[in-house]
């Protein structure tokens, strides 16, 4: 049985965890948690399932190894490609993003046309449309893969020409199918948040599943009787691993984090 107060493991590709992370500690400030951006090995989406697979169980031992009560696969990429096979590995609850998404935006839609962004691999997978059918059969789905965005977000291009000039190709086709809700389906993606924005219109609803996850996350560790009987712990209540470029990753979170990272330590992943 695990320690209530023991912390969560949120990890993703590189830095777009930390929207869902930041989500997590705003919704849950009780909650501990053990970060780790697989910063190495970055980008996940333009890769083959067998290759996130491994990468996510080698995170999945580290995590254990800090101890962790429950996990956050905080990438729809490791979501979509492996969330089903290490859920069913792990004696702990692991949650991924999809369906937490896939849920607020089928409440969303009005016309019943969504959008779903995406890396290759998540879009390719088609488990956005499965979810969102299976929950609502009559809905359109239109995905649309957007690689050039996850290296734009990890550049640190947030507010710049040459992403809007790249959005604005990518989501024209969406544009064009008439949706009004759009999945922001990468946790790189809600700090591209202000340019979809601009490029969409108001008229579209964007839903940025770290929210829902962050909500589901709480149900499920009240559920299971592990929610932190602890008030906000002071001492180092946030841990940062990553498999390379430390420094670059610590100014990253704390640009985005509303707290600040002192530490960032790089672990050697394929050791686990
Ligand atoms: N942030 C990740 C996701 O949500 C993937 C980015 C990548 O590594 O390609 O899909």
């Amino acid at each position: 049985m695990s320690d209530r107060n023991a912390p969560v493991g949120v990890f993703d590709s590189g830095v777009g965890g930390l929207t869902v992370a930041r989500e997590i500690m705003r919704q849950l400030p009780n909650e501990r948690i053990v970060y780790f951006g697989d910063t190495a090995r970055v980008p996940y989406g333009s890769k083959s399932r067998d290759t996130v697979l491994r990468y996510s169980r080698q995170i999945i031992r580290f995590l254990r190894t800090r101890e962790v009560k429950a996990i956050v696969i905080a990438c729809n990429t490791a979501t979509a490609l492996t969330l089903d096979t290490v859920a069913a590995e792990s004696d702990i609850p692991i949650i991924g993003v999809i369906h937490a998404g896939a849920k607020t935006a089928v409440e969303s839609t009005r016309n019943g046309r969504i959008g779903v962004i995406g890396t290759e691999a998540t879009i390719g997978s088609g488990i956005y449309t499965e979810v969102m059918k299976k929950m609502k059969p009559g809905i359109q789905v239109f995905g649309k893969s957007c690689p050039l965005f996850v290296p734009l977000v990890e550049e640190g291009w947030l507010h710049d020409p040459v992403t809007e000039e790249v959005a604005a190709r990518y989501l024209k086709e969406l544009q064009d199918k008439d949706v009004d809700t759009l999945i922001l389906g990468c946790t790189h993606y809600p700090l591209l948040r202000s340019t979809i924005r601009k490029i969409m219109g108001d008229g579209v609803c964007l839903v940025n599943p770290a929210y829902e996850t962050a909500l589901e996350l709480g149900r499920l560790l009240e559920e299971k009787g592990l929610s932190s009987t602890g008030t906000k712990q002071e001492d180092f209540p946030y841990r940062f691993y990553v498999s390379d470029l430390a420094d670059e990753f610590r100014g990253f979170a704390n640009s985005i984090l509303p707290y600040d990272v002192e530490m960032t330590k790089k672990i050697d992943i394929e050791k686990y």
